[in-house]
């Protein structure tokens, strides 16, 4: 199965979210800086919310992606809002591109709002939650 991880982070929590992702399926975590060159069959996406929505550079990397992956896993964190997913599915969706009904989203600490968040805890069910993806 190939696999590939991307993630956009402006303060840490999704780039620790993917090292966690990168562990459990052994496939190196790259920002969505890197595009995606060849086909894949999971594409672990990583993102959070800021300003009540996803950063252009996620929309960006969206567009660059046509029809080289065939299923999109998104992780995510955010302080208030219940994630990212919702916005990232509609616009892969308008895209025609497949994600999967299953997401994994945790509390990201803003301020002084969920300090320490993502914590140990929530990463280790992250990866259990990648290892049942991936099994
Ligand atoms: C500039 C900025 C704006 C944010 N706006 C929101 C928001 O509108 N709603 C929300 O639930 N969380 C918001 N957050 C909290 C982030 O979603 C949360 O801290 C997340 O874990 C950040 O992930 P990152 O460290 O990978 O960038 C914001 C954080 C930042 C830095």
């Amino acid at each position: 199965m190939k696999i590939a991880i991307r993630y956009f982070s402006k303060t840490g929590h999704t780039a620790k979210m993917a090292e966690v992702v990168s562990k459990v399926t052994g496939i190196k975590a790259e920002t969505v800086d890197v595009p995606i060159t060849e086909e894949v069959d999971i594409l672990f996406l990583g993102s959070a919310v800021y300003m009540a929505g996803i950063d252009n550079k996620i929309k960006e990397f969206f567009f660059s992606l046509d029809k080289k992956v065939k299923n999109v896993v998104c992780f995510s964190s955010a302080a208030v809002l219940s994630g990212s997913y919702t916005q990232v599915k509609r616009l892969l969706k308008k895209q025609n591109l497949p994600v999967d009904e299953r997401e994994f989203h945790c509390r990201g600490q803003f301020k002084a709002l969920h300090k320490g968040h993502p914590n140990q805890e929530e990463l280790d069910k992250l990866s259990t939650f990648i290892k049942g993806i991936i099994q």
